[in-house]
């Protein structure tokens, strides 16, 4: 076997829980104009054509800027005024969205409809369905501003769309919207796929978009940090419109949003079925089945931390230390079985408090359990007016650097902590400045 046979077959194992767990799932998938004139958008429908063929229900919302820009420069037509991010939508403007649209749907639906024998389609026989799903009303006079022909998602045609992907179409959507009075609108493409995702509680809305490294350096954003993010202004326009749309997707039902960028070739594939993904997640419940633990929680916790403490890497909790420090203890839950627990000893009169015990059972890791776990702590921290939280730890030093912890030295703990060091074990330790982090 060649190394090219064996990193093929640890890849398909590695991949296989992914193919599993998104069978018969919901994704809504949205990528600009930007991204269907790009080099690498054949290998992104191919992809996607892959997608489908694993069972996954999939929804395309697909966007123009970019090639209505070009057509009006082409036409010799001055560039279009935009307002809040938005294209102000006049009647030449929507002639040009109107014959975008057309262009691209037809250049996704051929890329979808290749069989030759040597390409990744080969019988792969896509359906694509396209069709008035959404109906519009216009964004109107705002600020003083007409929009015209620019409008916002009135609704859904969820039933008719759900038929069609429960014949396992891929459903294709433009950017355009029908109103009640048979005039025709431009919409945002985040406003359209997040609408469709919430009228379907679609699984995953994923968005392939520009430079989404500055959403987070861990690769997750809770509610929280995805709020704080939009308040700081600091994203640039586009990133900043799909980010609130997010945070409305996660808010109404849909299970997860994931930012991909999209000049990544594979990014999808990455993202989807590869432990750690290649993007930004935001979910809305990171915290799902995560509690305070109680006495009976015990013998799930030794479980779980009991193949840990024999390799070392925490230290050795006896089960009468356990049952007394319970009260400190976070577990979550999943079918009954203890998947991942944390320890937090606040030392109140110092303003900190020493987080300990992080724990996550193998099965789970690569689903950044991890980062809503100690995000969950912090959280806890802060309500009890935690400053600073403190590690002290010999193998997992740079999860915790990577995360915002700080080298820091013995004297910088709380007296009562600096008495108990354990002089052999050397442990290395660790600060975090809460407010600064969060
Ligand atoms: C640390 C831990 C809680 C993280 O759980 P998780 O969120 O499921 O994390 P994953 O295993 O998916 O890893 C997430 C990232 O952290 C990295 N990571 C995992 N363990 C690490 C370690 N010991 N040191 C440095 N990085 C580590 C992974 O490589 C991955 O990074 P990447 O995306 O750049 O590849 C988990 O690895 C664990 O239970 N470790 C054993 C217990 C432990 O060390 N606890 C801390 C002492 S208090």
């Amino acid at each position: 076997m060649t190394d090219n046979d064996q990193q093929f077959v640890a890849w398909f194992r590695h991949a296989s829980p992914y193919i599993h767990a998104h069978h018969g799932k919901t994704f809504v998938i949205s990528f600009d104009g930007a991204a269907v004139d790009s080099a690498n958008f054949r290998h992104l429908m191919h992809d996607i054509a892959l997608l489908s063929n694993l069972g996954i229900h999939l929804v395309l919302v697909h966007g123009t800027r970019l090639r209505i820009e070009r057509n009006l420069e082409q036409g010799g037509l001055a560039a279009q005024q935009y307002a809040d991010g938005l294209r102000i939508t006049d009647n030449t403007a929507l002639e040009h969205v109107k014959s975008a649209c057309g262009q691209i749907s037809s250049e996704i639906q051929a890329l979808l409809s290749m069989g030759l024998s040597n390409s990744p389609l080969h019988a792969a026989k896509i359906k694509i369905s396209s069709g008035n799903f959404i109906t519009a009303k216009p964004v109107g006079v705002r600020h003083g501003i007409d929009f015209k022909y620019t409008g916002e998602v009135r609704r859904v045609d969820n039933a008719e769309l759900q038929r069609q992907l429960n014949h396992g179409s891929i459903v294709l959507i433009s950017p355009l919207g029908y109103s009640p009075s048979g005039e025709i609108f431009n919409l945002a493409i985040e406003d359209v796929a997040t609408s469709v995702a919430i009228a379907l509680k679609a699984n995953k809305w994923v968005s392939l978009s520009e430079s989404t490294g500055t959403l987070s350096h861990s690769g997750y954003l809770t509610m929280q940090t995805a709020t704080q993010l939009l308040a700081e202004q600091s994203l640039e326009a586009d990133l900043h419109r799909q980010l609130k749309n997010a945070i409305r997707a996660c808010e109404n039902g849909v299970e997860r949003v994931h930012f991909v960028e999209r000049q990544l070739d594979g990014g999808l594939l990455l993202e989807l079925f590869s432990r750690d993904g290649v993007g930004t997640m935001l979910s809305k419940d990171p915290f799902e089945n995560l509690r305070q633990a109680q006495i009976d929680d015990v013998g799930g916790i030794i479980a779980l931390i009991a193949p840990l403490e024999k390799a070392g890497v925490l230290v050795k909790r006896s089960r009468e230390k356990l049952e007394t420090e319970i009260a400190y203890f976070v577990v979550q839950e999943r079918d009954g079985v203890i998947i991942a627990c944390a320890a937090l000893y606040p030392y109140l009169d110092e303003k900190m408090a020493e987080l300990a015990c992080v724990a996550v059972h193998p099965r789970y890791h690569g689903t950044k359990r991890g980062d809503a776990l100690l995000a969950f702590m912090e959280q806890q921290a802060q309500a009890q007016q935690i400053e600073h939280l403190f590690v002290m730890t010999t193998r997992t030093a740079h999860w915790f650097q990577e995360r915002g912890f700080i080298a820091a030295e013995l004297e910088d703990l709380p007296m009562a902590k600096k008495q108990l060091y354990n002089y052999q074990r050397q442990s290395k330790i660790f600060i975090k400045t809460l407010s600064a982090g969060l």
